[in-house]
């Protein structure tokens, strides 16, 4: 069975992805900051291997790349991410904002430089990262969130550069919007279960082709506007 690699994989999002590529009999490889306190990560039955990485931790992404250079692994899920609520106008927080980009759009790049030679052995190489909506400048239409809307299309732009640099390497990349998602970050007001999130998701991903390599997709596989 194929072998698929998600960051963020403790909770949310990430631990859905999880659940479900393992049930399907998938080995995952599920990449965690802290594996022991993963009650529900460890919970999850299959060939699931649990793996610490803190994605702003470049050593900790170099000693999982040294750790995989036997291995192959055939979907890279980009899926760690943080939102930083109090940036409103007049509340900018330099340091807040420079967390935000390190996780959501820095460390998607590096952690899929690094763990390319692995892609690269795999049958299907994809990489997928979780993005947002709220990263779309052509959908803008309420403001605010600076660090998070910045984060999200830099990651864009980052993943964008990635698919035209991969191509004749035969790797596909592409964005996702998950959708507004049941989980700690959308809050239990959102308007979908990570269940359905990642049914979708994962759908797109397995018919992904050539001609979707750079797209911007929501969950259910439509086009996003950049
Ligand atoms: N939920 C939504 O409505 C929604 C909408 C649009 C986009 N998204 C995107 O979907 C992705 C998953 O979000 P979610 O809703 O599942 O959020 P969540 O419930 O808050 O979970 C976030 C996950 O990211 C991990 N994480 C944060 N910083 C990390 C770091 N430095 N290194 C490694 N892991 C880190 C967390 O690990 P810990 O448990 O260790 O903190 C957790 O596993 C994110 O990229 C988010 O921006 C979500």
């Amino acid at each position: 069975m194929p072998t698929v690699l998600v960051t963020g994989a403790s909770r949310g999002i990430g631990l859905e992805f999880v659940r479900q590529y393992a049930a399907e009999g998938w080995r995952v490889i599920a990449a965690c900051r802290r594996p022991d306190a993963a009650k529900a990560l460890a919970g999850v039955k299959g060939k699931v291997e649990i793996r610490g990485l803190d994605v702003t931790n470049e050593g900790e992404i170099d000693a999982l790349a040294a750790a995989l250079a036997d291995d192959a692994i055939d979907v890279l899920i980009n899926n760690a991410g943080i939102l930083h609520r109090g940036d409103g106008l007049g509340r900018i927080d330099t340091a807040k904002w420079i967390e935000t980009f390190r996780v959501n759009a820095i460390a998607p790049l590096l952690v899929a430089e690094r763990l390319l030679p692995a892609v690269l052995r795999g049958d299907r190489k994809r990489i997928v990262s979780v993005t947002s909506q709220m990263g779309s400048i052509a959908d803008n239409d309420s403001g605010g969130y600076y660090s998070y809307r910045t984060s999200k299309a830099a990651l864009n732009m980052a993943m964008k550069s990635l698919s035209i640099d991969l191509k004749p390497r035969k790797v596909i990349v592409a964005v996702f919007h998950p959708g507004w998602v049941k989980t700690d970050m959308g809050g239990a007001g959102a308007a979908i279960e990570p269940s359905a999130s990642v049914a979708g998701m994962r759908r797109k991903i397995g018919t992904l082709g050539d001609a979707d390599s750079g797209g911007f997709f929501n969950y259910d596989g439509e086009r996003l506007p950049w």
